[in-house]
C-alpha cells in the first residue's frame, strides 16, 4: 500500500501558486453558490423524491441541506489553506497520501462527469416539452436513453448533443462570466419564486397526510428505495455544487466572515427554496401523479391552469441548466489536468492546446464519455451514482480538516471551521448516513468503480508518479 504524501508546500509550490486578490465579499459568494448549486436537482429530482417519501420529502431536503452545510464548513477551511486547483484530490494528497488522492480523484469522476451528465438529462426533460409545446414531438426512442425505460428507450440525443456542445465550448476557452452567472441566478430565482407564488395558494392540506407514507429510514419497495432519507439522499444532488463557494475563499475578503456566511447564505436560501417548491408541488397535486415526470414544475404550473407561467418556467430551466453542466465539465476536466500534471493519469492529458489555451485532449474524452452517459441513462440513476462520488469526496475532506488540526496546528488557516470537531464529525456521519441510505445498486456501483480505480492506480499511476521515483515514502 502506498502512503506518500506530498507535503501541503510541495502542493502549493507544484501548483505555482499565484496570489488571486481578495475581492469577493458574502453577498457575491452566495451569488456564486446559488449558481452552481439550482439546477436538475429542484427543477427534476423533485418529482423522484415525492415518489420516494411523499410530502415527506420536505424534510428531506432540511437534512441533505444541514448535512451540505457541515461538510461546507470543513471544505472550505481546506481550500482557503490549500488554495490549489484539483480540490478534495488535492487536499486528500498532502494528508492522506497518493493512494487516498487517487482513490479520491477517481471518485470526484462521479461528481463532476456524472453529475454534469445528470445536468444534461434534466435539462432534456424541460428542452422536449419546450418543443412539445412548439408543436415539435420528438419520439420515445430519441428523448429517454434505452436504460432509461422499461420499454421505447434508445438514445436521448438531447441530453448528448447538450454535452457535446457544452465540451466543444469548454474547448474553445468559454467560461461562465461573473455577470453571466448573475442574469441566470435571477432567472432561476425567478422561475422558482413564480412556481411558490403561483402555486403555494394552491394547496390543499390533506395532500400532506399521511406525511411519511413509507417511514423515515431508507428501504426497498417493490424494487425501489423509499423513506425519507431515500429521497434525501437523492436530492442530495441538488445542493451539490455548493463547494464552489467553499473553493473561491483564497478570492475573499475576510474569508473567516465570509465564507460561512456565503456558504450558509446560498445552502440556506436555497434549503428554503427547495422546501417551499416541494410543499407547492405535493401540495397542489397528488405526487403519485408526479411519478415518471421529466418537466415536474412546468407540468404542475401548466396542469393547474397557468400554462403559459409553465412554460416561461421550462423556458428558464432550459436557458439555465446548461451552465451547471458547463461548471461541472470545466471542474472535471481540471482535475484530470491536476492528476495527469502529477503523473497518475497520461502525460498526454494535459497537453494544452495550441491556439485555445485549453487543456483539449481530456477535455474531448471527459465530453465524449459524459454524453455516452447522458444519452442512455436515468436522470435518478445518474444522480444517485454522481451523489456516492461526492459524499465520499466529502467525507474524505471532512477526516482531512480533523486530521490536520491535530497534526498541525499551528499552520497558518484562511478560514478555520467553527467547532472544528463537532461539525467535522457531524459531515462525516451525515455524508455516510446518505451513503447508506441510497439503493444498493448505486452503492455496488460505486464500489465497483473504486475497484477499478485501485487496479488502475496499480497498473499505472503507482510506477509513474513522480513522487514515486524521487522520493521514498515518508513512514
Ligand atoms: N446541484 C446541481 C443540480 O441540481 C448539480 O443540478
Amino acid at each position: 500500500m502506498n502512503w506518500r504524501r506530498k507535503s501541503v508546500e510541495q502542493c502549493l509550490e507544484l501548483a505555482e501558486k499565484k496570489a488571486l486578490r481578495r475581492s469577493l465579499g458574502a453577498l457575491q459568494l452566495t451569488i456564486l453558490g446559488i449558481g452552481a448549486v439550482i439546477g436538475t436537482g429542484i427543477f427534476v429530482l423533485t418529482a423522484v423524491g415525492a415518489e420516494r417519501a411523499g410530502p415527506g420529502l420536505m424534510l428531506s431536503f432540511v437534512i441533505a441541506g444541514f448535512v451540505c452545510a457541515f461538510a461546507a464548513l470543513a471544505y472550505a477551511e481546506m481550500a482557503a489553506m490549500v488554495p490549489v486547483s484539483g480540490s478534495a484530490y488535492t487536499y486528500s494528497y498532502a494528508v492522506m497520501g497518493e493512494f487516498v488522492a487517487w482513490i479520491v480523484g477517481w471518485n470526484l469522476i462521479l461528481e463532476y462527469a456524472v453529475s454534469a451528465a445528470a445536468v444534461a438529462v434534466g435539462w432534456s426533460g424541460y428542452m422536449a416539452g419546450l418543443l412539445d409545446s412548439l408543436g415539435m414531438h420528438l419520439p420515445l426512442a430519441l428523448k429517454a436513453g434505452v436504460f432509461a425505460v422499461h420499454s421505447g428507450g434508445g438514445v436521448n440525443i438531447l441530453a448528448a448533443g447538450a454535452v457535446l456542445v457544452v465540451t466543444c465550448l469548454l474547448i474553445i476557452g468559454t467560461r461562465t462570466s461573473a455577470a453571466v452567472t448573475a442574469v441566470l441566478v435571477c432567472v432561476k430565482l425567478a422561475a422558482l419564486a413564480a412556481f411558490i407564488f403561483i402555486i403555494l395558494p394552491k394547496i390543499d392540506w390533506a395532500h400532506f397526510t399521511p406525511f411519511m407514507p413509507y417511514g423515515f429510514a431508507s428501504h426497498d419497495v417493490d424494487g425501489m428505495a423509499k423513506g425519507v432519507m431515500a429521497a434525501a439522499a437523492l436530492i442530495f444532488f441538488a445542493y451539490v455544487g455548493f463547494d464552489a463557494v467553499a473553493t473561491a475563499a483564497e478570492e475573499t475578503r475576510n474569508p473567516n466572515r465570509n465564507v460561512p456566511l456565503g456558504i450558509l447564505g446560498s445552502l440556506g436560501v436555497c434549503t428554503v427554496l427547495y422546501v417551499l417548491v416541494a410543499a407547492a408541488a405535493i401540495g397542489s397535486t397528488p405526487y403519485q401523479q408526479l411519478v415518471g415526470n421529466t418537466e415536474p414544475l412546468a407540468y404542475i404550473l401548466r396542469h393547474l391552469g397557468f400554462v403559459t407561467v409553465g412554460n416561461l418556467v421550462a423556458l428558464a430551466a432550459t436557458l439555465a441548466l446548461p451552465t451547471v453542466v458547463l461548471m461541472m465539465l470545466f471542474g472535471q476536466s481540471r482535475i484530470f489536468f491536476v492528476m495527469s500534471r502529477d503523473g497518475l493519469l497520461p502525460e498526454v492529458f494535459s497537453r494544452v492546446h495550441a491556439r485555445f489555451q485549453t487543456p483539449h485532449v481530456i477535455t474531448i474524452v471527459t465530453g465524449c464519455l459524459v454524453a455516452v452517459i447522458a444519452g442512455l441513462f436515468s436522470v435518478s440513476e445518474i444522480a444517485e451514482l454522481a451523489n456516492t462520488g461526492t459524499l465520499f469526496a466529502f467525507i474524505a475532506v471532512s477526516v482531512a480538516v480533523v486530521v490536520l488540526r491535530r497534526t498541525q496546528p499551528e499552520r497558518p488557516r484562511p478560514f478555520r471551521c467553527p467547532a472544528v470537531n463537532v461539525v467535522g464529525t457531524l459531515a462525516i456521519l451525515g455524508c455516510a448516513y446518505l451513503f447508506v441510505s441510497l439503493p444498493g445498486l448505486a452503492q455496488v456501483r460505486f464500489w465497483g468503480w473504486t475497484v477499478l480505480g485501485v487496479i488502475v492506480y496499480f497498473l499505472y499511476g503507482y510506477k509513474r508518479s513522480p513522487l514515486g521515483k524521487s522520493a521514498p515514502a515518508p513512514a
